[in-house]
Parts: structure tokens; C-alpha cells; sequence
């Protein structure tokens, strides 16, 4: 399928922003990234994206925190959906997190809306657990999933 893996690189920003942006336009519930918080989790985030060809078709943005990773976002193109990126982005995430534990950081972390079923079927699939709820975390009555995927 001529699929590759980068770390995201200046000129592939528009094209993410742009997906993004459609996704965000549909009012998926928990998903709230502006271009402002996007170009800040750019700059402080490892961020991954997935190319068919030259084409940005999936995104995702980790931050390596003193006793975790979190998965703070995870796109793929409306155009490019059900073919398996992004659980294909997700498998690669897992092990870039299992190569770089160690005896502090032994946890994958992640968040997502309650009502977000694919997205959480996805996590599920790929070995996360919920291990813990955040009531009105995204607004009022719009309760976040905590899930966490133990890597050691
Ligand atoms: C959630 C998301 C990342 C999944 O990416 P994707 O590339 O479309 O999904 P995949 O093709 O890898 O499929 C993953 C699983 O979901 C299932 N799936 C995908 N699209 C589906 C659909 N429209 N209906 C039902 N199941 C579907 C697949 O069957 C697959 O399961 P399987 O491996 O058992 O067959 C993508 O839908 C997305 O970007 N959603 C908007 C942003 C979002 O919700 N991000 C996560 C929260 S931050």
C-alpha cells in the first residue's frame, strides 16, 4: 500500500490543520482542536503522521510525560477513513511508547469522549482499559473515558 511513517514536518502542517478542521466542523464530541491548539501541540508534542504516497492521511500527537505517555490527539483524513490507518498510526504509537519505557514512564494514557464509539472501540481493540471517568470533562454531562495501556 506504500504506507510510511514520519515525524510531522513543517509543510505537512496545512494539510493537517485542513483534515482537522473537517473533522472538527462535525461537531465529533470530545474533539476540540483549533489551529492555535493544534500548532501548540506541534510544538511541544512527538508528533506522527501516516503518508499513503506523499499524502498526509493520519496524524497523531504524543507527549512523553515524567511517568507516561498520552495520546493527546489522533486523526485520520475523512477522506482516508476505514482503511485500516488508523489503527495501523495506533499499533505504530504503541510501539514507539514500548521502546522508550522505562522504570518511570510504564503507562499509555489517553482520554476520550464517552460517546466517541469508534474511537474507542479502536483503543480497546489495540489493549487499552478504562481505568478511570472524568464527569463533564469536555462540558456539562460529557464524561471522558480515562484509558491506559500498561507497557512493562
Ligand atoms: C477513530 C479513527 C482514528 C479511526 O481511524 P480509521 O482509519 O477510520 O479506522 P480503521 O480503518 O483503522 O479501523 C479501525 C477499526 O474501526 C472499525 N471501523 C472503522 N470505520 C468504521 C465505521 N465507519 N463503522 C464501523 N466500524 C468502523 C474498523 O472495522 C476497524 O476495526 P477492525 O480492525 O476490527 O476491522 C478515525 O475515525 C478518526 O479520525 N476519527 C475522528 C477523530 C477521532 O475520533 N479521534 C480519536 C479521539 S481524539
Amino acid at each position: 500500500m506504500n504506507l510510511t511513517f514520519q515525524a510531522l514536518q513543517k509543510s505537512d502542517q496545512p494539510a493537517i490543520i485542513q483534515f482537522i478542521h473537517e473533522i472538527q466542523q462535525n461537531q465529533l464530541p470530545g474533539f476540540d482542536w483549533s489551529s492555535e491548539k493544534l500548532n501548540s501541540e506541534f510544538s511541544v508534542a512527538q508528533c506522527f503522521v501516516l503518508k499513503k504516497v506523499e499524502s498526509c492521511s493520519a496524524f497523531a500527537s504524543v507527549r512523553v510525560l515524567p511517568s507516561a505517555f498520552e495520546l493527546t490527539c489522533l486523526a485520520v483524513d475523512p477522506k482516508a477513513r476505514g482503511q485500516g490507518f488508523g489503527k495501523i498510526l495506533l499499533g505504530h504509537l504503541i510501539d514507539f511508547a514500548r521502546n522508550n519505557a522505562d522504570s518511570h514512564r510504564r503507562e499509555f494514557w489517553l482520554e476520550v469522549h464517552r460517546e466517541n464509539g469508534l474511537a474507542y472501540d479502536l483503543y480497546s481493540e489495540c489493549g487499552f482499559q478504562i481505568v478511570g471517568r472524568r464527569p463533564n470533562y469536555y462540558g456539562k454531562g460529557q464524561e471522558a473515558l480515562l484509558m491506559s495501556l500498561p507497557l512493562k
